[in-house]
């Protein structure tokens, strides 16, 4: 009999190992405009374990990570299941900040529905005449806050810094963008734009660490580096297939959500592990796991 997790989110389930760890569990489960699809994505929740644990060690001299093991083995007997490998991570638990860490090299998304409007930036004013999906002339802290309801809220840094203090918002700023500006010269290289990602950050006894995951396809917008032109949304390098088939079946965005064709979910998967393989330059086969 499986365990029951302390929670579960849309894609991860989480138990509490001793007092001080936590396992995530991550699912093939996807999810678009906030609702979660029925049918599962073959190797997702492999691909976003495996590029996670590829980040943390790539990004550890910016910040120490609360990656303790990827390691099926190092999980616990009494709560491991052989379907989890290739998908777990064991953690040292932190307290969350309750802010999302968005770092924006990209003028897209939210942000660019606020520029458009009133030529700012999460309240902070950008040059004129920047075109939608402009690289912007440096990455942006563009935090937001954490609802448990609803949509996040997109703040100003000094919205920010009452929530958690100045010199804490301060030093997550500098550690998150130093975070994207790496991550993206290095994926840049390699075929693919981030655009934009969120971070989160915790503390663990008193450090600031770099939580849950990092750089993937679901916690930042991932665009082709050949399809990006100013003047419009390049398509997303993962989710594109779905959206398409999304957006012919003129699905309300609300549940229940439209059953998905087998290639929608083939061509899904092939897109997740082709994402890993460009950015690592590693085979996703060398990854633990079978497929499925
Ligand atoms: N090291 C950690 N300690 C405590 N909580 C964490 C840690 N890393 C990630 N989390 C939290 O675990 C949850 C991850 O589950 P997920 O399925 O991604 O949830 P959500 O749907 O809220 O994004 C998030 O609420 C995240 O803030
Ligand atoms: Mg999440």
């Amino acid at each position: 009999m499986s365990p029951t997790p302390l929670y579960s989110g849309k894609v991860r389930d989480i138990y509490a190992v001793g007092d001080d760890q936590l396992l995530m569990v991550t699912s093939d489960r996807i999810s678009a405009f906030d609702v979660v699809m029925a049918e599962p994505i073959p190797d997702k929740g492999r691909v976003l374990t495996a590029m996670t644990a590829f980040w943390s060690e790539q990004l550890a001299s910016v910040a120490p990570s609360h990656l303790v093991s990827t390691d099926l083995a190092a999980v616990p007997e009494d709560l491991r299941e052989p379907g989890w490998e290739g998908r777990v991570m064991l953690c040292h638990k932190a307290e969350m900040l309750p802010i999302e860490c968005i770092v924006r090299g990209y003028l897209t998304g939210s942000a660019w529905k606020e520029y458009r409007k009133h030529g700012t930036m999460h309240g902070a004013t950008l040059p004129a005449g920047l075109l939608e999906s402009a690289r912007l002339p440096e990455p942006v802290f563009t935090p937001s806050t954490k609802a448990d309801e609803g949509h996040d809220e997109n703040i100003s840094f000094g919205h920010a810094a009452e929530l958690i203090g100045e010199s804490l918002a301060g030093q997550v700023r500098d550690v998150c963008v130093e975070l994207y500006q790496r991550g993206a010269d290095w994926a840049r290289e390699r075929g693919i734009i981030i655009a934009d990602t969120k971070f989160e950050l915790g503390l663990v006894d008193g450090e600031l660490v770099l939580c849950d995951e990092v750089l993937t396809p679901d916690s930042s917008r991932f665009w082709p580096t050949d399809a990006w032109e100013p003047g419009a949304t390049p398509p997303s390098f993962d989710k594109q297939p779905l959206r398409d088939l999304l957006e012919r079946l003129d699905w309300d965005k609300t549940p229940p959500p439209p059953p998905l064709p087998a290639g929608v979910v083939e061509a899904t998967s092939r897109r997740y592990v082709e994402a890993y393989e460009r950015i690592t330059g590693r085979p996703f086969a060398d990854w633990p796991g079978t497929g499925g």
